[in-house]
């Protein structure tokens, strides 16, 4: 039988939330944790911070299945991409090194794609035909693809090349920060961004989510785009609860790696 209770963990390149999720509904059974990702996001300092994370959790919920989201290509449960975290994570096994320090079987999964899944289960995606993309607006861009519900995974859209940058260096939620902009000149970056994509897949639908997708009133009716654009129902925690339910799912059906998705 699935779990009815899991918990979720989402590193991301700024700050490492976790949290225990009703599978039924989707709600946070717990508040939501939050710790900032060690500077320079090297992997024994993030495993250590995501050890003390799943100990508090436990402390108070008990032994749930696992599932820990990630911001890079995750395939065969190894990390083979890091953008806004070291180096060091390229080619690392790193299912199995989080599995080792947590003493625990998890799900590994790259966040965006969690994201996408926790849309299509609980939120923005259900029941919604066709292709979908889902992108995540913060330290970078993740991007979820769907096509009638069904993701294909590692997608990596936020790091097209577009006008000779890499398209997150321009258009997350970081550069605006970083760039100082009103939500009326990220908006132009985000109008090229979402133009471009629109290009490439004609999509039927485009979810915004990440945490500034909780201000989406101030900036998606700026753009100008043919494909309808919706915030995500559940904005910065679709992660935790994508990989609290591919945790359940994979570990009753035997299985918890990536290959699982
Ligand atoms: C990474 C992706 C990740 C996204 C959002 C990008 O820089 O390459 O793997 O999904 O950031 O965290």
């Amino acid at each position: 039988m699935t779990a009815r209770t899991a918990i979720g963990i989402d590193i991301g390149g700024t700050g490492i939330k976790g949290a225990v999720v009703d599978l039924g509904t989707g709600a946070l059974l717990s508040d939501r944790r939050k710790v900032p990702t060690p500077a320079g996001g090297r992997p024994a300092d993030i495993l250590d911070a995501t050890v003390r994370m799943l100990e508090g959790l436990r402390e108070e919920f008990g032994a749930l299945p696992v599932g820990v989201c990630f911001p890079a290509v995750v395939k065969g449960g190894h990390t083979l991409s890091a953008a806004n975290i070291s180096e060091e994570w390229i080619g690392l096994p790193a299912e199995s090194l989080f599995e080792e320090r947590l003493q625990v079987p998890i799900h590994f999964v790259n966040d965006a794609d969690a994201a996408g899944h926790a849309e299509v289960r609980f939120g923005a995606a259900k029941d919604r035909e066709g292709v979908v993309l889902l992108t995540t607006l913060g330290t970078g861009i993740g991007t979820a693809l769907l096509y009638n519900g069904v993701l294909v995974p590692n997608t990596e859209l936020g790091h097209l090349e577009l006008d000779g940058h890499d398209a997150e260096s321009r258009a997350a939620y970081s550069a605006k920060e970083r760039d100082d902009l009103s939500w009326a000149d990220w908006a132009e970056r985000l109008q090229r961004y979402y133009s471009h994509l629109e290009l490439l897949f004609s999509p039927d639908l485009f979810i915004v989510g990440g945490g500034v997708s909780k201000n989406h009133a101030d900036f998606l009716p700026l753009l100008d785009l043919k494909t309808p654009i919706i915030p995500a129902v559940h904005r910065n925690n679709a992660g935790i609860l994508g990989a609290a339910d591919l945790a359940a799912a994979g570990l009753s059906a035997g299985r918890h790696t990536a290959q699982s998705l």
